[in-house]
């Protein structure tokens, strides 16, 4: 089969480009944010996922890492029939481009992220591994060379330069850690859902790391919101952020 030609990221002068990073994570009272079981856990709630249905429709794209559509296989669309037909009133696509990353480019055809939905799928991979996942994903995806290792700043600025203003972070864990660590993300959507996990193979909201928000430097909390039985916690991470 032939290997399509791979884009590479735009990397030139100019204004600064980046998206706004809206991270946006679920966890249950300690902290976790999935078991350690095979079944997809849920910790959102109906009311929950309508309002998070509406902020995705309100970003021009959506991105997990891949470990996140290997174990949550997610279809990362629109659901509501209003808000896609309400974007398409606004000439945009029904749903938001879905992008991952990897660095083994080891994802699966068949996964929901590149067969449910009409949307671009963009796939950030790590230069030793662009050709084999560029013939595996043939037709389904454009696989873009983002470096050795991935650059998160290249991956944004790309984005820019492909008309992504609003980028949209669903997790998992490893690539919100990353997007907190770097200093990328503006706004952070975290559900606390009413129940503990409380079984340390479960992963967490992100591992150890290096935050810009410690004790020294507290984040700012931009809205705190019941919602049935859980608790959206909104927090300006940068300037960008406004009080909506
Ligand atoms: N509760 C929630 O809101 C929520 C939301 C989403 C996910 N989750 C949970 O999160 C868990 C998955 O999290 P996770 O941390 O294992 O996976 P993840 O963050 O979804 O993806 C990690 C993978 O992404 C790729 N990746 C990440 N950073 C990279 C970089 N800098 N360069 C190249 N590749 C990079 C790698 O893929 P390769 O292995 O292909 O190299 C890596 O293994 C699941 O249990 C899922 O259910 C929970």
């Amino acid at each position: 089969m032939a290997v399509p030609t791979t884009p590479t990221v735009a990397t030139g002068p100019g204004p600064p480009r980046r998206p706004y990073v809206l991270l946006s994570c679920a966890t249950s009272i300690d902290g976790y944010i999935d078991d350690a079981t095979e079944q997809r856990l849920v910790l959102s709630n109906e009311e929950d996922l309508d309002r998070i249905d509406a902020v995705r429709a309100g970003c021009d794209a959506i991105l997990v890492g891949a470990g996140t559509v290997r174990r949550d296989d997610p279809r990362l669309v629109v659901r509501s029939e209003r808000l896609r037909g309400a974007r398409v009133a606004r000439g945009l696509p029904p749903s938001p481009t879905k992008v991952t990353l990897t660095a083994r480019g080891d994802l699966d055809p068949g996964a929901r992220f590149f067969t449910v939905g009409d949307a671009d799928k963009l796939v950030y991979c790590a230069s030793p591994a662009v050709g084999k996942t560029t013939e595996l994903l043939a037709g389904q995806a454009t696989v873009v060379d983002a470096g050795d290792p991935v650059d998160h700043d290249r991956i944004l600025a790309d984005l820019a330069g492909r008309g992504i203003g609003r980028l949209m972070v669903e997790g998992g864990g490893t690539v919100h850690a990353q997007f907190l660590t770097a200093g990328l993300a503006d706004e952070l959507h975290l559900v606390v859902a009413p129940f503990f996990v409380g079984d340390c193979q479960a992963p967490r909201f992100v591992a150890e790391g290096r935050f810009p928000w410690h004790p020294g430097r507290r984040a700012r909390v931009a809205e705190v919101r019941q919602i049935g039985d859980v608790v959206l916690l909104r927090y300006a991470l940068s300037d960008r952020c406004g009080d909506w």
